[in-house]
């Protein structure tokens, strides 16, 4: 069995939490190290995005990772950057992250569906850390009728809460701190689960976020965790997860929690 983590590099724990977890079910780990261009509809994030691969590798080493794929653009884009596969992927493509970085999602299932193609694993490690692009890449499976399976990896989290990102670096001290209250915001949240109205518990949310210094909320929503729309009740859904993005200075952040 080979299982697959694909990454964007700039490793740390929640990376590696999802190289030893498939590490524990497979005979053979695969990571990559790709920073996808087509994905990034922001040059400056882009450009900013950290490459520190000899420390990449000592941490893959010392998690027991087998092989590293480390492909060049063209390697996986044969036919360039601008033609790439449109898949249809309805409004998973355009909400939520979709609107705030529109073309991003294309990016991910194109690149993520060269690596199926490439590396043919029998299970691919995704991080719930990014709620919407698990079901963005649930869609594509779909589509492409994929015969390696999906398994989701719980969120790994500093002391503070603040889920761990390749990101994160940019923040300073003092922004650390302030966006521990995304967690504590969602903790909360989860507590006050059908205690009031989700629009409520929704308006009061986003205040909390956002008294912190520095920090803006971009959404926080409410959404049926198996179809991933938008619900405004809570009689909506069966499984609801709450998903927000928050910017802390210059850097967007992204984290969510399971409601039930
Ligand atoms: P990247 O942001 O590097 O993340 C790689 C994987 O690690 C993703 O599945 C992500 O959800 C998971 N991950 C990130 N932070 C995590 C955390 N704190 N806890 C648990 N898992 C976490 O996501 C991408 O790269 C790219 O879009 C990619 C799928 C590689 C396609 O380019």
């Amino acid at each position: 069995m080979i299982g697959f983590v694909p990454t964007m590099g700039a490793l740390h724990q929640g990376h590696l939490s999802l190289v030893r977890q498939a590490k524990s079910e497979n005979d053979i780990v695969i990571c990559s190290i790709f920073v996808n261009p087509a994905q990034f509809n922001d040059k400056n994030d882009l450009e900013k995005y950290p490459h520190p691969l000899e420390n990449d590798l000592q941490l893959l080493i010392s998690s027991h990772c087998d092989i590293l794929f480390l492909p060049t653009t063209d390697e996986l884009y044969p036919d360039g950057l601008d033609h790439l596969r449109h898949f249809d992927l309805g409004f998973l493509g355009n909400s939520l992250e979709g609107s705030s970085r529109p073309g991003h999602f294309q990016g991910v299932v194109n690149v993520v569906d060269r690596f199926l193609e490439i590396l043919k694993p029998d299970k691919l490690y995704l991080g719930q850390k990014d709620f919407q692009q698990v079901k963005v890449i649930e869609k594509l499976f779909q589509i492409t009728n994929q015969p390696s399976k999906i398994i989701i990896c719980p969120i790994q989290r500093e002391e503070s809460g603040l889920a761990m990102s390749s990101r994160n670096v940019r923040l300073t001290a003092e922004q650390r701190e302030n966006a521990s209250i995304i967690y504590k915001t969602l903790s909360f949240v989860k507590n006050q689960f059908k205690e009031s109205s989700l629009k409520s518990l929704q308006v009061h949310a986003i205040s909390m976020i956002n008294q912190a210094p520095e920090t803006a909320v971009d959404y926080l929503e409410f959404c049926d965790a198996k179809s991933f729309q938008i619900i405004h009740n809570w009689n909506e859904a069966e499984h609801i997860v709450c998903v927000t993005a928050v910017k802390v200075g210059e850097v967007r952040l992204l984290d969510n929690i399971l409601l039930n």
